[in-house]
């Protein structure tokens, strides 16, 4: 299996990935953002997509869409064709394309939405937290894409704040503080120890 930063070269591939999108959110009878195969074709020709191929055959692809004057990042579109499924291959694409969204647009926050399982579990095993709509981004482009989505009443009912979908939210600014914060408390916890053992242990010499 490899795995490529997608290009021009993989445009004969826009259609399969368009059919299986399609065909596995009638399977799945939730709904999704339909996407056409020009659509696809665009995001494989920016450099802002990951395809998996197993030799010719698809296996995977997921992309990033930009909003808000990078501001934001989603990466969106994850599909894993039926045959491959249960490998890990979504962990792994969801991984490269988070590593590619970080590279390009470091200042960005990454953020989806979804109503399933796998990806909740994926975004949160790579730091994503759950968080309301209101922390995501107010691009009109964005929510336009959730226009084809047979749950689109919902969230025009309830004026952008919520739907079936779960947002997502990956704050890279918010991470370090956080991480900052554990190394604070974990220098802390290492100098109270030490302090601990120069007076208790030399005690007991
Ligand atoms: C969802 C999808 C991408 C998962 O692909 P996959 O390669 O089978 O997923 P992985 O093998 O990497 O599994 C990742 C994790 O999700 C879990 N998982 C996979 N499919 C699942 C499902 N249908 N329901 C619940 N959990 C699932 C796995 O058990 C694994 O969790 P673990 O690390 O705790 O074991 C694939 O089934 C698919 O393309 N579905 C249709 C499109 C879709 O739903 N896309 C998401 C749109 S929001």
């Amino acid at each position: 299996m490899k795995l490529v930063v997608a290009n021009e070269s993989h445009f004969k591939y826009a259609q399969i990935i368009c059919d299986t999108i399609g065909e596995s959110a009638k399977v799945r009878g939730t709904g999704i953002a339909k996407r056409t195969p020009e659509y696809i074709q665009k995001k494989l020709s920016n450099g802002n997509a990951i395809i998996a191929l197993d030799g010719e055959k698809f296996a995977g692809f997921c992309y990033i869409e930009v909003w808000g004057h990078e501001k934001f990042v989603a990466n969106s579109g994850l599909i894993v064709h039926p045959d491959y499924r249960g490998q890990g291959l979504a962990k792994t694409i969801k991984a490269r394309i988070f590593e590619l969204s970080r590279e390009k647009f470091p200042n960005a926050k990454i953020f989806g939405i979804t109503t399933g399982l796998a990806v909740m579990k994926i975004n949160y095993e790579l730091g994503y937290q759950p968080v309301t709509f209101s922390e995501l981004t107010d691009d009109p482009e964005f929510w336009k894409g959730c226009q084809t989505c047979k749950n689109f009443d919902i969230l025009t009912r309830t004026e952008r704040k919520m739907c079936l979908c779960t947002g997502m939210l990956y704050d890279s600014e918010k991470k370090e503080k956080d991480n900052k914060k554990k190394e604070i408390t974990s220098k802390s916890f290492k100098r109270l120890k030490s302090i601990k053992e120069t007076l208790f242990l030399k005690k007991k010499k």
